[in-house]
């Protein structure tokens, strides 16, 4: 069959979506960072405070850290150069390994240069022809990326619904050989902690291998940040827990961890760990750094959570219909895509920098606003934030107004199954 010859590059002329944005002034997109102390950054030749990064822990700017990655450059120099498996494997690279499976509470562990290559390369390289994934429809971009990259199968289940999960594994399961669940431990739009209890209960029932994503929960939940495993004390519930080193542990780099036996064979055939140059050294020394910090200075994770738990307080005290409950994540939902759009610039107007989740992320009418809390956020920051997202929320009518208030929380209950919905009313979703 023979098809009439087009230009490949038709759809991108066609493509007007951010134009649209930009020509309305509210494009929140690639706002260049002309400084920044983690928690505050100056873009546009003006101090914010920000409230839409993953620096968790604030780790970004500790001395310490910062003197382990230049150490480690002294070392090392730049870059590695080359692969892990052939010219660029630093001894940093093996004692990261080492230490990062003893905190984890694993066998071994294996260091990526990515998290979006860990879940691209372990997913592909485990899921044979007639394996099958069962992923969660919230999990992040990177995983749905491994999905596609594997010749097996994928079966989505609804988020984080245990019910969902059986009626597919009992539907599905016999159709294939090996299984694989696969969940991301935090949410990373939602801050949603997955039900690990249920879903590990689920895959010893079917027969299948669990897979967490840990990218938002490493240095978050645990009692030294250890991720869901140690939050739920459930240590070896999963068979892998994969993770990131860009949020928490301020840096680049991903990681999976598991047994001696599954990580061996993961190093000798994940195409993307083989084939793509590794973590370079001032990572591998600030991650190090980070670990150690996490290891034995509770300040950070304690300053990080009393931050959290007075934002998600206030927030919900004003109004705000937020989505998550016990993480530093707080999603405020604000409804249409253009409202969250024109929302983001006014907070970015006010010196607030946040960012928009907008369709396809979430469902139509479910626009939310992402904010997300540091340890190293002083109350001078938090409270200027909810000073600013008191005023505008009443502004655009999304608190203050009994009607709207409930409107959303009802979007909210039919689109995501749960809510903490403002002036108190607050429905746990585990
Ligand atoms: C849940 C989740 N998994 C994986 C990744 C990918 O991690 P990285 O930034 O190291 O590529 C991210 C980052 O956005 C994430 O949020």
């Amino acid at each position: 069959m023979s098809k009439e010859a087009t230009d490949l590059f038709e759809k991108c002329r066609q493509f007007e979506d951010a134009k649209r944005i930009q020509a309305a002034g509210v494009y929140p997109f690639f706002r260049p960072i002309e400084s920044t102390s983690g928690s505050r950054v100056v873009t546009h030749g003006r101090r914010r405070v920000m409230i839409g990064s993953n620096n968790y822990l604030g780790l970004t700017h500790n001395a310490r850290v910062q003197e382990a990655a230049k150490r480690a450059i002294d070392q090392y120099g730049t870059g590695c150069t080359g692969s892990r498996f052939l010219n660029g494997n630093l001894t940093a690279h093996e004692e990261l390994e080492a230490r990062l499976a003893k905190f984890l509470g694993k066998e071994a562990c294996l260091v990526f240069a990515t998290g979006f290559l860990t879940n691209a390369g372990v997913l592909s390289c485990l899921i044979g022809r007639s394996d099958v994934i069962y992923s969660d429809r919230e999990n992040h971009a990177s995983i749905v990326e491994g999905t596609r990259l594997a010749i097996g199968d994928t079966v989505k289940f609804k988020h984080n619904d245990m019910e969902d999960l059986e009626r597919v594994l009992k539907n599905t399961r016999s159709k294939y050989a090996g299984a694989l669940i696969v969940a991301d431990g935090v949410f990373s739009m939602s801050g949603d902690i997955l039900n690990l209890p249920a879903v590990a209960e689920l895959a010893k029932k079917y027969q299948c291998r669990l897979y967490i994503d840990d990218a938002h929960a490493l240095g978050v939940l645990g009692s030294k940040g250890q991720g869901t495993e140690h939050h739920f004390g459930m240590v070896g519930a999963a068979d892998l827990v994969m993770g990131t080193f860009s949020k928490s542990f301020a840096s680049l780099g991903g990681y999976v961890a598991g047994s001696e036996e599954v990580i061996h064979y993961i190093k000798h055939k994940a195409r993307t760990f083989m084939f793509s140059a590794a973590m370079p050294p001032a990572a591998v020394g600030t991650v190090l750094e980070c670990l150690t910090i996490a290891e034995t200075e509770p300040q950070h994770l304690a300053s990080l959570r009393k931050n959290s738990a007075k934002m998600q307080r206030e927030l919900t005290a004003m109004g705000y219909n937020i989505l998550g409950s016990q993480t530093p994540i707080v999603p405020l939902l604000i409804g249409d895509d253009m409202t969250a759009f024109a929302f983001t610039q006014r907070l970015y107007d006010h010196g607030v920098f946040a960012t928009p989740v907008v369709s396809p992320a979430v469902p139509e009418g479910c626009a939310l606003i992402r904010t997300s809390y540091m340890a190293t956020h002083t109350d001078e920051d938090l409270d200027y934030a909810l000073e600013v997202l008191q005023k505008l929320g009443r502004e655009f009518g999304i608190i203050g107004s009994q009607g709207r208030s409930e409107e959303l929380a009802q979007i909210a209950r039919t689109h995501f199954g749960r809510i903490s919905q403002g002036s108190g009313v607050v429905t746990a979703q585990l």
